[in-house]
């Protein structure tokens, strides 16, 4: 037995009253002490909980990389802008509503449009992007990962129609945040996203690496702790992973184990979460995405990006890179995800308190 609790509803309560040392010991002992057999009874107590919400339903995205021009520098990250010699490319107004028209052929009803923070894609353009996709695409939901804007952009955006938001939060403790971002990109600017757009309705994504440099036992208690407070619709974690032309080239990846211990709390913590098995636990792991649904997760986001383009989208190295944009491979992924006893849906998905 784990933790002394019988059940996933007892865990689940216990820790909406624990404290960041009860967070720090139960990961501690996670990583280090438990037994295969325990990790596995924790991942089944967040399956339990998942599947009493939502079924076993996975939620398809339909991710769109839509540029890869990006004016911050994030030490972790392979499109910082210090990485001169990236070939940056751009989707063009057109190549992006047909990839989107593509996606709704295939059955997918949301849309995640990620980018860098690329100052390109004007107020004006993404407004009239998002308002042109939701006339195209009719029922989808449009979901937005372009970093931090103000208060008045992000309420722009979700007047023309987006409804949800990714922007991870890296960490909850800010010196780490400091140790990952250069002193122009504050830990408190990206709160101040967060809260803005939580309030102006979003079904908003919070989220952070798994073993990014600097991270440690103390800074996850206070992830965990940031989720609780927050109350994120979705979470995205996945490993980091180290890209060579970043200043963090010489870090070891994140393990697999910690991000399959971590979407097990997560999902614990907060079971009507939305919580995505991240491509980057893929590359690092052959069969990383179905572990991460059998830990708890609950979506994935296939890449629609017109696959030459998508090379170039390069986070970090050895970036899981497969052909969901065609048909045939979308219902390869689809086969897969019910051969595990799962249900591939790619219908809007929303979080059950935005339905
Ligand atoms: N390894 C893993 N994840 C990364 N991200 C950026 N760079 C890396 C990396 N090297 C994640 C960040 C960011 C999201 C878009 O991708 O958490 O928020
Ligand atoms: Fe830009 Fe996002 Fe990469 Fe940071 S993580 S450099 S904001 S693309």
């Amino acid at each position: 037995m784990i933790f002394n609790v019988a059940s996933a509803e007892a865990l689940h309560n216990a820790m909406q009253k624990w404290q960041s040392e009860d967070f720090e010991k139960a990961i501690a002992w996670l990583f280090d002490q438990a037994n295969d057999a325990q990790v596995l009874e924790l991942a089944t107590f967040a399956c339990t909980l998942r599947d009493r919400i939502y079924g076993r339903r996975i939620f398809m995205r339909a991710l769109l990389e839509f540029t890869s021009f990006c004016q911050c520098n994030c030490y972790y990250c392979g499109l910082r802008s210090e990485h001169r010699q990236l070939e940056r490319y751009r989707l063009t107004e057109s190549e992006i509503i047909e990839s989107c028209k593509n996606g709704y052929a295939l059955g997918f009803r949301t849309f995640v449009l990620q980018g860098g923070e690329d100052l390109y894609f004007t107020e004006e353009r993404m407004t009239r992007l998002i308002k042109q996709i939701k006339a195209t695409c009719k029922g989808s939901a449009v979901t937005l990962s372009i970093g931090e804007k103000s208060a008045a952009t992000y309420q722009q955006y979700f007047d023309a129609g987006a409804d949800r938001f990714l922007l991870r939060h890296e960490t909850a403790d800010p010196s780490h945040y400091a140790q990952l971002h250069p002193s122009n990109q504050t830990y408190e600017q990206r709160m101040r996203c967060l809260k803005d757009l939580k309030k102006i309705g979003y079904q908003t994504g919070a989220g952070f690496m798994v073993d990014s440099p600097g991270q440690s036992i103390k800074t996850l208690a206070k992830d965990l702790m940031f989720l609780r407070f927050f109350q994120p619709a979705m979470c995205g974690i996945g490993p980091f992973v180290a890209h060579q032309k970043t200043p963090f080239a010489q870090f070891e990846n994140g393990s697999a184990k910690h991000t399959l211990i971590l979407l097990s709390l997560i999902r614990i913590l907060l079971p009507k979460i939305l919580l995505p098995s991240t491509t980057a636990l893929a590359t690092i792991d052959e069969n990383g995405a179905i572990e991460g649904f059998n830990a708890g997760a609950n979506v994935l986001m296939p890449n629609i990006t017109p696959i030459l383009k998508r090379e170039h989208y390069t986070l970090y190295d050895h970036k899981k890179n497969s052909g969901t944009e065609g048909a045939e491979t979308f219902l390869q992924t689809c086969r897969m995800i019910e051969a595990e006893g799962y249900i591939a849906d790619t219908r809007r998905g929303d979080h059950i308190d935005y339905c």
